[in-house]
């Protein structure tokens, strides 16, 4: 059991003509998030491996990989080579989850599977006992700056009562929409990754946003266990 929250700023929202001050500004957050997009699987594109590399050169903090791609088994290697920590793949783009998490494993990374808004919690039901993580998206993925999702409460206490169910105990991170307003109902909800492009680098002072979604977090947190 984790005794607080954990922060994932998004570097998706930072500034890339400073990439290292900015990530500088976060202070102390725990994970640094990487949205890769490839133009098929979102209407998007962003940054790839050589970019992670630049970002792991300018942070302490652990690389939290989130793979918005078809075809996830192609390129899982370049980043755990590029220094991801965790990698999360789609369920809705994996033809064969549990090889893309052993191989994830036999690399040394951490795995995670994301699922977007529309895919239900029972579809996690046969990985569930394999990941180290499960990211709920709480906003359609491609772009950031969207508003939240009310119904991803919901899924994130119905995947709480299925790890309940299975005795396991992965992170549990979501990613869209995370602000200070909703940051500690997420926690009540189950959550224990926040991720948080926007609410973080478009703030004045980054690094009080997320001491900030880690305690308003971390309360919820509290209130649920009771
Ligand atoms: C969306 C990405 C998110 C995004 C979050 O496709 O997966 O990680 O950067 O940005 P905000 O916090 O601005 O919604
Ligand atoms: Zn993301």
């Amino acid at each position: 059991m984790l005794d607080r929250v954990k922060v994932s700023p998004s570097v998706l929202a930072a500034d890339f003509t400073q990439l290292h001050a900015e990530l500088d500004r976060v202070g102390d957050a725990d994970y640094i998030h990487f949205d890769v997009m490839d133009g098929h699987f979102v209407p998007n594109h962003s940054f790839g491996p050589h970019i992670l590399m630049a970002v792991k050169r300018s942070t302490d903090a652990l690389l939290d990989v989130h793979l918005m791609v078809t075809n996830p088994d192609d390129v899982i290697d370049w980043y755990v080579d590029a220094g991801a920590d965790i990698v999360s793949v789609h369920l809705e783009a994996a033809d064969d989850l549990p090889a893309i998490i052993n191989r994830l494993h036999e690399r040394g990374a951490l795995a995670g599977v994301v699922i977007n808004p529309p895919t239900p919690v029972q579809e996690l039901e046969s990985v569930i006992d394999l990941v180290d993580i499960v990211l709920i998206m709480s906003v359609n993925p491609g772009f950031g700056g969207q508003s939240f999702i009310e119904g991803t409460y919901d899924k994130v206490r119905e995947l709480r009562r299925m790890c309940e169910r299975h005795g396991v105990d992965p992170l549990i991170e979501v990613d869209g929409g995370v602000t200070l307003s909703n940051a500690r109902a997420l926690g009540e909800a189950g959550a224990t990754v926040l991720v948080a492009g926007s609410a973080v680098f478009k703030a004045e002072d980054p690094s009080m946003i997320v001491r900030e979604l880690r305690e308003l977090g971390t309360i919820g947190m509290q209130a649920r266990e009771g």
